[in-house]
């Protein structure tokens, strides 16, 4: 068996595992279309990309020194799948998915079931949006984020692989045995430190959001020259760095519904730079998200409008990144999961 018997990916008639729906979007760059439409706002697409992106995928889900004491826990919803990052007392990380998937509602609210992540009091569920990193301290044997997280038992909890490249987390949680997803090491350079970091969210499909990033990055880049050194680089399926001469910029993308996406932000530079540098490279980048946001939600706006969904695809990064989401929308997996399994 291949895949799950009952998992179809079908709405309003269209089959978006047909890959007949792809072929004029496969055309050499400035022949392409983009995805179809309904791939930016359709539910049942966002759940064909939990089943062949994130639950396949390495994803980036933040940055090492965010829990830099033991104990402390990133949470991070993968797709539909609740996970945390924990670091351990010899200073390593350790993955591991929640005891509370679903824990605190007593059934998933309307809004998580249409792809609007609720702001859920109870834990980071698999339909709740995360909440920031919890420190170690925290959660001690009846805190109440112990029993949502860990259990009693967390060595029972099922694994999620996890590895490093440079100061970055990247998780897997691919279900398939002895099958290991290539993973694409983003360039890092030595003895950058995390100064800061924070969260944005705007009214884009994480897709746009990418390729707005990368397109307004790249535009600073050819208009600023030799001033602004600005790089950008999208490794899929959802992180975005933007390297300025002084700063990194690592942009984590995260869904948080069909029309939205969360960004979250670190900043990285050279711990030798005086604070005026650091400010001055902090103000290029900050600048930059404040243009790929509106970039990124003007585009949304034009794809709910655009009813024909035959747009030739303008962004180079975004016709890059479909040919690797089209690439993973065909292939065939001899595991899955639609719900995940507990063994605490
Ligand atoms: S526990 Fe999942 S939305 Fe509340």
């Amino acid at each position: 068996m291949l895949t799950h018997p009952e998992t179809i990916y079908i709405d309003e008639g269209v089959d978006f595992l047909d890959a007949r729906l792809y072929s004029a979007c496969r055309a050499p760059f400035g022949l392409a279309i983009m995805l179809p439409r309904r791939a930016y706002t359709s539910e049942v697409f966002q759940r064909l990309e939990n089943e062949k992106v994130w639950t396949r995928d390495w994803v980036c889900v933040g940055s090492a020194p965010e829990i830099g004491e033991p104990h402390d826990l990133l949470p991070y919803t993968i797709g539909q799948h609740a996970i945390h990052v924990q670091r351990q007392e010899d200073g390593s990380l350790i993955g591991r998915f929640n005891k509370a998937q679903h824990g605190g509602c007593r059934a998933i609210p309307a809004q998580c079931r249409t792809g609007k992540k609720t702001k859920c009091s109870y834990t980071s569920c698999g339909y709740s949006r995360d909440r920031d990193v919890i420190q170690g301290g925290v959660l001690t044997e009846l805190a109440p984020q112990m029993g949502q997280y860990l259990g009693a038992v967390p060595e029972r909890l099922i694994p999620a692989k996890v590895k490093t490249s440079g100061p970055l987390i990247f998780a897997n949680i691919d279900p398939t045995p002895d099958v290991e997803r290539q993973f694409d090491q983003p360039v890092w350079p030595q003895n950058l430190v995390r100064l800061s970091g924070h969260w944005q969210e705007h009214r884009s499909n994480w897709k746009l959001a990418g390729a707005a990033l990368v397109d307004v990055a790249r535009s600073y880049e050819a208009g600023g020259g030799a001033v602004n050194h600005v790089a950008s680089e999208w490794c899929f399926p959802n992180l975005v760095l933007i390297r300025t001469r002084h700063a990194t910029l690592a942009i984590v993308l995260q869904p948080t519904a069909m029309d939205q996406t969360l960004w979250r932000l670190s900043f990285f530079s050279r711990p030798d730079l005086s604070y005026a540098e650091h400010d001055a490279a902090c103000g290029v980048l900050l600048r930059l998200l404040e243009k790929a946001a509106a970039e990124a939600t003007s585009r949304q706006g034009d794809i709910e409008l655009c009813l024909s969904g035959e747009t030739t695809e303008r962004s180079r990064a975004g016709w890059q990144f479909n040919q690797l989401l089209m690439q993973r929308i065909a292939e065939r997996h001899v595991s899955y999961w639609n719900a995940p399994l507990m063994h605490a």
